[in-house]
């Protein structure tokens, strides 16, 4: 099974160049964490890149057709150069997509599941998610958590989960 897993503001922005276009938010990321440790994610170098290292306590898969970068910590990361392994373990086990916009676009004809935490705010960024909400029609919205903004998650977020 494949599910995506993504942050996008009220415009459906993801990144600015190599980073997130917003600051931690730290509600956002228990969400992330909690949606998937244990579980094997799949990012593109790009994203890579901006984590600088595997996530701890999940199996770490980058998809690249170069060299990682010396300066990377390639410790606990796998990297394959197609999406067609990835979509083998997907026979098997629950994996999540957690992007950059290249990555979503690729897996998302395969993809079950989205995960998306609508962030109330307007940023400043370059990378979009590359789905909006007319093509979020042909999926069922299976759940909705709102969640009001606080001094350490300053916008208000909607968990949202969509189910082909
Ligand atoms: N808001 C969110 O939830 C969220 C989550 C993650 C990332 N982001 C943001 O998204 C942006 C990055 O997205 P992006 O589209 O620029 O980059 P990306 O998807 O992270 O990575 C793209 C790279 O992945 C490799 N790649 C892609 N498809 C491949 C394939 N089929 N086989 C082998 N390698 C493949 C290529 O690397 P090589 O060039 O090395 O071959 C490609 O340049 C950043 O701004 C980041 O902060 C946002």
């Amino acid at each position: 099974m494949i599910t995506l897993i993504t942050g996008v503001d009220k415009n459906f922005l993801i990144g600015n160049g190599i980073m997130l276009p917003w600051p931690k938010l730290p509600a956002d990321m228990a969400f992330f964490r909690e949606k998937t440790l244990g579980k094997t994610v799949v990012m593109g170098a790009v994203t890579f890149e901006s984590l600088g290292k595997a996530l701890p306590g999940r199996k770490n898969i980058m998809l690249s057709l170069t060299p990682l970068k010396a300066s990377l910590d390639k410790t606990n990361i796998t990297v394959y150069d197609s999406i067609a392994p990835v979509l083998e373990l997907a026979k098997t086990e629950e994996i999540m997509i957690i992007g950059g916009r290249r990555i979503y676009k690729e897996f998302i004809p395969y993809a079950d599941k989205i995960y998306v935490t609508f962030i109330d705010d307007d940023f400043t960024g370059d990378v979009y998610f590359p789905m909006t909400a007319v093509d979020f029609f042909s999926w069922k919205k299976t759940a909705e958590i709102v969640r009001e903004a606080d001094e350490k998650t300053p916008f208000k977020l909607t968990f949202t989960t969509f189910e082909k």
